[in-house]
């Protein structure tokens, strides 16, 4: 689908990768309004996001509230017409073991992750169906394709966005309307300043692997909004990893293994020395 022209919408967009794709629809000419709940965080982002001459609209909504939502889409019809894009990249990652979440923290991540985007989906849809013209792109996760240690809730969240994402895409392929599942691994945001995402648990492997910027991610969203891909997994180790994941899960529990990279490590360095 063609960006420029286009009225969209991105919850999380005070920050991190929310905020990376709303700079990034505006360049590409698209006029934004900008969902979260901080207001004045959003205004800051509102002047960078104008810059690119497009309108730009602060829309504060906290999207685990359904009325909330269904205010916020109204509004931006009113300012700024009905949204053709929509991106659900509002959330939040609390990685500890399973027992030092609580039922609140988890219900919390499914509630910002899964509902949010379920609620901005339902209030988008008719109009884009009615239209044939619509694009929305959910910001899965890796962790929504292979379980990690320390992620039950978060894993949950993001597997039922990518569950939710796949199956509107193959239900809608023919109607005007594209629906995206984007899952990024680590990404350089404020998802891992919390004191809700301690290194400690986090498998080795994801501890150490380089993290993407939150532009990287935005550049796929975009991919996914003009040839209408599916899912979009990156960066490619962690492709690679969902495959390999899916094709026999003992093979991900082997890579996912807290010795697998210092035994890697080992192995290279005698075959190298030894032979
Ligand atoms: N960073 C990573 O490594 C990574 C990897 C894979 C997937 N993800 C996913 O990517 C998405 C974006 O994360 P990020 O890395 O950009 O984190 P971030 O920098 O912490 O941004 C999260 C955004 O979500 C918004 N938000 C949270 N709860 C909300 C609510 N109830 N209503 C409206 N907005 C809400 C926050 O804004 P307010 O606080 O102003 O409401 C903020 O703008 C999340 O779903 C996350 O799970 C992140």
């Amino acid at each position: 689908m063609r960006i420029s022209g286009s009225t969209a919408v991105v919850t999380g967009a005070s920050s991190g990768i929310g905020r990376a794709v709303a700079l990034r629809l505006a360049k590409l000419g698209a006029n934004v309004a900008l969902v979260a709940r901080r207001e004045q965080v959003l205004e800051a982002v509102a002047v960078d996001v104008g810059r690119h001459g497009g309108k730009v609209l602060v829309v504060p909504c906290d999207v685990t509230d359904v009325a909330a939502v269904e205010r916020a889409h109204r509004r931006v019809v009113e300012e700024l017409g009905s949204p053709d894009i929509v991106v659900n990249a509002a959330g939040f990652g609390v990685w500890r073991p399973f027992f030092e979440i609580t039922p609140a923290e988890h219900a919390g991540m499914m509630d910002t992750m899964y509902w949010g985007a379920h609620a901005w989906i339902r209030a988008v849809l008719p109009a884009m169906l009615a239209r044939r013209r619509g694009h929305v792109v959910n910001i899965s996760a890796g962790s929504g394709q292979f379980g990690l240690p320390v992620t039950s809730g978060f894993s949950a969240a993001a597997f039922a966005v990518r569950g939710f994402s796949e199956a509107l895409h193959r239900e809608l392929l023919g109607r005007g309307v594209g629906v995206s599942c984007v899952c990024p691994g680590s990404v350089r945001t404020a998802f891992w300043d919390d004191q809700r995402t301690p290194r400690a648990g986090v498998p080795v492997l994801v501890r150490y692997a380089p993290k993407l910027s939150p532009e990287a991610v935005a550049r796929n969203v975009c991919y996914c909004i003009r040839l209408n891909l599916a899912v979009r997994t990156l960066p490619i180790f962690v492709a690679f990893l969902a495959r390999a994941n899916a094709l026999w899960i003992r093979l991900g529990d082997l890579i996912l293994w807290k010795w697998f990279v210092p035994a890697l490590a080992v192995l290279l360095l005698l075959r190298f020395t030894l032979f």
